[in-house]
């Protein structure tokens, strides 16, 4: 039987209240809890989900890449007790958000997404970006030490597969529960395959969880 549980720390300074944008009824958080714990994932929703990335590519960077949203992935690296030596992989990378916080703090990093577009405004010198579906990741098992994930659908069995042992995710929603692609840190760990432990904290308008194995 798996056993999880996320010790939450204190909020960093100068945490903000996101606006409300996107509650329990968003047509997004559905797509979230049915990809985490239903597997609700096709080639036809693939195709779906990519084209309206792609269709927001252009802007995107204007929206989403600023401090405010940056502030729980920065914290959650501070006081994550996350493996900054390791192999890192960004999922749902999109034009960068993640990556520029990441880049010069990890000893490896690689941005993957499955929108092409929102890849072509991401900046290509900061990592290598792959192009492809994380519901079949294109590396082997146990490749990564860490994988971060900014407001990104979680595929539990995948992230678990490429995951090195003793590995940590990294999960931010830069909204928190207005986030579209929202859910708890609590509802992370019991979506992921086995036992995991770790903490959570609020920080900017979001929140961050890092998560352990423990089985
Ligand atoms: C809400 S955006 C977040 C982008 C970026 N992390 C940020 O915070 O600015 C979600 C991203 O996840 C990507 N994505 C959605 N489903 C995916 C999948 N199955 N595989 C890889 N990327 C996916 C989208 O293309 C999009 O770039």
């Amino acid at each position: 039987m798996s056993s999880s549980s996320v010790l939450s720390l204190p909020a960093a300074e100068g945490i903000t209240e996101p606006e409300p944008f996107a509650g329990p009824d968003h047509p997004m958080r559905k797509v979230t809890r049915g990809v985490a714990f239903d597997g609700a994932w096709d080639a036809e929703r693939a195709s779906k989900v990519a084209a309206l990335f792609d269709s927001m590519a252009a802007d995107w960077s204007e929206d989403h890449v600023n401090p405010t949203k940056a502030a729980p992935i920065r914290d959650g690296l501070e006081r994550g007790g996350v493996p900054l030596d390791g192999r890192w992989l960004e999922l749902g990378s999109g034009t960068g958000a993640g990556t520029r916080v990441l880049h010069d703090r990890v000893r490896s990093l690689v941005a993957f997404d499955l929108a092409a577009e929102m890849l072509a405004h991401a900046p290509g010198e900061l990592a290598p970006r792959v192009n492809g579906d994380a519901s079949c990741l294109p590396f082997g098992d146990d490749s990564f030490e860490a994988i971060l994930m900014v407001n990104m659908l979680l595929f539990p069995s995948e992230v678990d597969r490429v995951l090195a042992p003793g590995g940590t995710v990294l999960w931010v929603n830069t909204l928190g529960d207005q986030t579209p692609i929202h859910l708890p840190a609590e509802d992370v760990a019991e979506a992921l395959p086995g036992s995991w432990e770790g903490t959570t904290a609020r920080a900017g308008s979001g929140f961050w969880a890092s998560l352990r194995r423990t089985d």
